[in-house]
This record gives C-alpha cells, sequence and structure tokens, in this order.
C-alpha cells in the first residue's frame, strides 16, 4: 500500500510524534512518501487564478504543487497532519489547500481521488481541532475524496509530548494507534465506494459545466469535463473508467 503523508508543519513536536505512531504501525507493509510545509510548498497562493482559468501547469509553484498532486494521486492512503492553530490548521498547511484550488469539484477534480481514502490526523490544547479538521475535509470532500476519517485529540494540559502526564501520552497514543489498525485492516485493491454527498457535489457541478460550456465551449474547466467523458456517461468512480487528468486546455492549445 502506498500512502502520502503531508504534514503541516516542520516541528517535531506533538503532531509529528502523534504522526510518527500512527505510521509505526504501517511501515511494515506501506510504501511511505512524505511531505513537510512549507519545506515542500513554500510559497502562498498570490490569487492569479492561472491554475483555475488556464492551466496548473502556469502557477508560480507548479513544480512544488505537481510533485505534492502526483504523490497523492499515487497513493491509496493520503495523511494529513496538522496542529491547531486559532481554530484552523497552519497557515502552511491553508497555503497548500489555496494551491489545489483547481482540484475542487467546479473546476478539475483529479479522476483518481474519487477512490481514496484519507485521515486527517490533529491536536490542540483545549479547543478547536474540530475546525481545523474541517479546513482540511471541506477540501479533500471537494476534490472527490469519499472516505476521510479524522482523529482529533486534546493534549489538555501541556504543548510539550514529554511534559504531558504519561496517562494522557498513553490515551493519545491509543488514539492514533486505533486508527492505523483501522487503516491497516483495508483492502486497498478496492477504492473505497463513493458516498451520496460526493455525488451530489458531481452531479450538481455536472450541470453547472453543461451550462457554462453552452456558453463558451472554449471554457477551461468544461473542456476537462467534456474530455474526461463526464457530460456523457462515464463517470470517475467506476471502474475502468479511462481518466484523462490534464486534457488540451484552451490555454495549451494558445
Ligand atoms: C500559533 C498557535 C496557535 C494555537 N492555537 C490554538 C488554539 O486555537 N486552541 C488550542 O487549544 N491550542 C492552540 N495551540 C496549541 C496547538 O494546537 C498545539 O497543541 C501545540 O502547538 C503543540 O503542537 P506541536 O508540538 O505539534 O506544534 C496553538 C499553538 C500555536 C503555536
Amino acid at each position: 500500500m502506498k500512502v502520502t503523508v503531508i504534514n503541516g508543519t516542520e516541528k517535531h513536536g506533538v503532531t509529528y510524534r502523534l504522526k510518527e505512531l500512527f505510521l509505526e504501525e504501517l511501515r511494515d507493509v506501506a510504501d511511505i512518501t512524505e511531505f513537510y510545509l512549507p519545506k515542500d510548498c513554500p510559497s502562498f497562493c498570490t490569487g492569479c487564478t492561472n491554475c483555475i482559468s488556464k492551466s496548473e501547469s502556469l502557477c508560480r509553484d507548479a513544480a512544488f504543487v505537481q510533485k505534492i498532486d502526483r504523490a497523492m494521486r499515487d497513493a491509496d492512503l493520503l495523511v494529513f497532519t496538522s496542529p491547531t492553530y486559532v481554530f484552523h490548521v497552519t497557515g502552511a498547511m491553508k497555503s497548500l489547500l489555496d494551491h489545489f484550488a483547481y482540484h475542487w469539484m467546479p473546476h478539475r477534480p483529479a479522476g483518481e481521488l474519487f477512490g481514496k481514502r484519507a485521515l486527517i490526523i490533529t491536536q490542540t490544547l483545549g479547543a478547536g481541532a474540530a475546525s481545523a479538521a474541517k479546513d482540511i475535509r471541506d477540501s479533500l470532500s471537494w476534490w472527490g475524496v469519499p472516505y476521510i476519517r479524522t482523529v482529533a485529540l486534546k493534549l489538555l494540559g501541556h504543548v510539550v509530548w514529554d511534559k504531558l502526564p504519561e496517562k494522557r501520552r498513553r490515551a493519545l497514543t491509543a488514539g492514533v494507534k486505533k486508527a492505523a489498525r483501522h487503516f491497516r485492516a483495508i483492502d486497498y485493491t478496492k477504492p473505497a465506494r463513493t458516498t451520496l454527498a460526493v455525488k451530489a457535489k458531481f452531479y450538481a457541478v455536472r450541470m453547472l459545466q453543461a451550462r457554462l460550456g453552452k456558453a463558451n465551449p472554449e471554457y477551461t474547466d468544461y473542456v476537462y469535463w467534456k474530455t474526461n467523458g463526464w457530460l456523457d456517461r462515464a463517470r470517475p468512480w467506476k471502474r475502468g473508467c479511462k481518466v484523462r487528468n490534464v486534457p488540451e486546455t484552451a490555454a495549451d492549445r494558445k
């Protein structure tokens, strides 16, 4: 099984420790690729919108973003980790999620992501872990990922692992180990079942794309949906559906 881990911090703190405890249970069966933010995607989205309106290859950070994109498409399991900062993910994680706006369903979702499974690991001193996890969940679900689980833990004492009471450390460890056993037991030869929520998003956007295409047949997202056959009978979650993730766009043709 292939696991791609995206860490919202480079710090070897509590989040790192929890992630390591999780991976410990998978190392003998998993091929693991890890990214650390901001190192592996250091710049903010500038809002140029080239990725959305023309091609993701035109992003000034494309070299970083596309490397992570490929690793996500290749993976069986996606793991996102982030401590809670002011009730949300770290700025570095938010910045990466912004870079993937072009993968949101109304634009050009990657066909492979429709069958993926994902885990979000977050922790907080006391409050805000749920909204931090939601930051990541929102993107994952709008990318089409159907199977998303969350481990959101509370430290309730200290933000340094070694200073936590032994009982709390054991409880935190049990939380991530339980998730690891769950993900280890999954048969990854089968893609995750597409949820109603993902299908609802897909069909709503499909109607939108058909309308946009009537107004402008060169519209980048419309060309993408059409090329993939999603406006006809093809569906990204169906087995045997040939996914063309980087079709020729209007921008490419110029
Ligand atoms: C900038 C910043 C903001 C934080 N915001 C919150 C918060 O809103 N709620 C909370 O309970 N803990 C908050 N914390 C604590 C973190 O969620 C976390 O428990 C702590 O940074 C230890 O994690 P780490 O070692 O992985 O960095 C914050 C910490 C930092 C540095």
